[in-house]
């Protein structure tokens, strides 16, 4: 057997439970002082305090610092070819997204280099963006397809993803969203492309096994909310679960439509009207709130402390994309989550392990620190949550402990 014991930490904090958490329990923290976690096999065996037990295996000491669970990055665009530094100057420029996007920029500027690309050269890139994510923090991720916008390039990506699942340390959960856009070909003909996902694109993601969940852009000038469902519904019908990207720009129904057909989590909701943070909290669906695009967007940030109130679990992610969040860092997330959502850092915390792995359907075995559970963990420069959350900018990671392996931040400091 293989085995690590962790000894000295300074403060454990995790939340506890094996599904989201809502309402007051979204920011009841176990906080534990001078603990130790045993770890067998890649799980963990056992947490305590005081003296630990006498270890065979390999011991870490954490030298008093804090202790997390990984942090969940719940929504990426992982996969994609190119960046787009162009639209920066146009952002400048007074163009906002939608328009950028209407003028053959923004997703399918995106899609017409993710399907020149090819598989190799799109997994050596979003390998990287993962190697970058881990060294963060981040033990476990979600990934969407949406940049092939043709059956082909979308099991391209697909395929990507599952190449990464198995070769890479992150836990990573597929998501399908043929959905992203309507790509240029079928711009007159709208019926016919929702046509092609529900009646090609998801019998062929279901055929192969490729994907977990299904998600839909419901956006003015995307998909109208009509749409949006017949696309989640044909996703549910091939065993896939709904996400939708919400009230991203415009409150079309999106929100209300999520809980409506029971999505597992609904993304973005920065404009959520009232009705729909009702229909959210009603379907049991998670919020997952990406604050990082509402800094990039110039926009405004989700109504997070009345999703709180309103027993709505909230989930935080990066939505790591090349349009409107070239950006993978969880903790910059976390910050904005306490500077800008006025969350605590316990609310915060909850949302970016437990609430995360809830959001892409792993809380039963990651997003705490507890007996029974993967050994995903971030061992900080930092020693007590507070810390993670005020300092921003840097990267306080120390060590990332993912399925009981080791991996450690290069020397602190600086150039050598
Ligand atoms: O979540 N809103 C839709 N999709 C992404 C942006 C994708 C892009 O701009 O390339 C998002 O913000
Ligand atoms: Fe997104």
């Amino acid at each position: 057997m293989n085995t690590l014991l962790i000894t000295n930490i300074g403060t454990l904090a995790t939340p506890a439970g094996t599904a989201a958490k809502s309402g007051g329990a979204q920011g009841e923290i176990r906080t534990l002082r001078g603990a130790w976690i045993l770890i067998e096999d890649g799980v963990i065996a056992q947490v305590g305090t005081g003296t630990p037990p006498a270890c065979a295996g390999e011991t870490l000491d954490a030298g008093g610092a804090l202790v997390t669970p990984g942090l969940v990055d719940a929504h990426t665009h992982l996969v994609f070819g190119g960046w787009r530094q162009n639209e920066l100057g146009l952002k400048l420029h007074g163009k906002t997204y939608l328009e950028i996007q209407n003028a053959g920029g923004g997703i399918q500027s995106t899609t017409n280099a993710t399907r020149t690309a090819s598989e190799e050269t799109l997994t050596e890139k979003a390998r990287l963006a993962l190697d970058e994510m881990m060294a963060f923090g981040t033990t476990a991720c979600e990934a969407k397809s949406g940049y092939g916008l043709a059956t082909e390039h979308e099991l391209k990506q697909l395929r990507t993803i599952r190449r990464l699942q198995q070769e890479h340390p992150m836990d990573i959960a597929a998501t399908f969203m043929g959905a992203h856009l309507i790509p240029a070909e079928y711009k007159q003909n709208r019926k016919e492309y929702v046509r092609l996902v529900c009646e090609e694109m998801l019998p062929a993601v279901k055929e192969q096994g490729i994907a977990k969940f299904c998600d839909v852009f419901c956006e003015a000038d995307t998909f109208t909310v009509d749409e949006s469902r017949q696309i989640l519904e044909a996703g549910l019908r091939c065993g896939l679960r709904p996400k939708i990207h919400a009230d991203e720009i415009e409150p079309i129904g999106g929100s209300v439509l999520a809980g409506e057909v029971g999505a597992i989590s609904a993304e973005h909701l920065i404009v959520c009207p009232p009705e729909g943070i009702k229909s959210l909290a009603k379907g049991g669906v998670i919020a997952c709130l990406l604050p990082a695009t509402s800094f990039y967007l110039g926009a405004a940030f989700a109504p997070a402390r009345a999703m709180v109130e309103a027993g709505v679990p909230v989930a935080m992610a990066t939505d790591f994309n090349p349009g409107s969040c070239p950006c993978l860092n969880m903790q910059l997330v976390m910050n904005l989550g306490c500077l800008k959502y006025k969350l605590t850092p316990e609310e915060v915390l909850t949302a970016v392990t437990l609430n995360g792995a809830a959001a892409i359907d792993m809380a039963d075995r990651i997003g705490s620190v507890e007996a029974g559970k993967q050994a995903d963990l971030v061992i900080w420069e930092a020693e007590d949550l507070n810390y993670i959350c005020y300092r921003f900018g840097s990267n306080l990671v120390r060590n990332v402990i993912k399925r009981g392996q080791i991996y450690t931040k290069a020397a602190k400091g600086g150039l050598s």
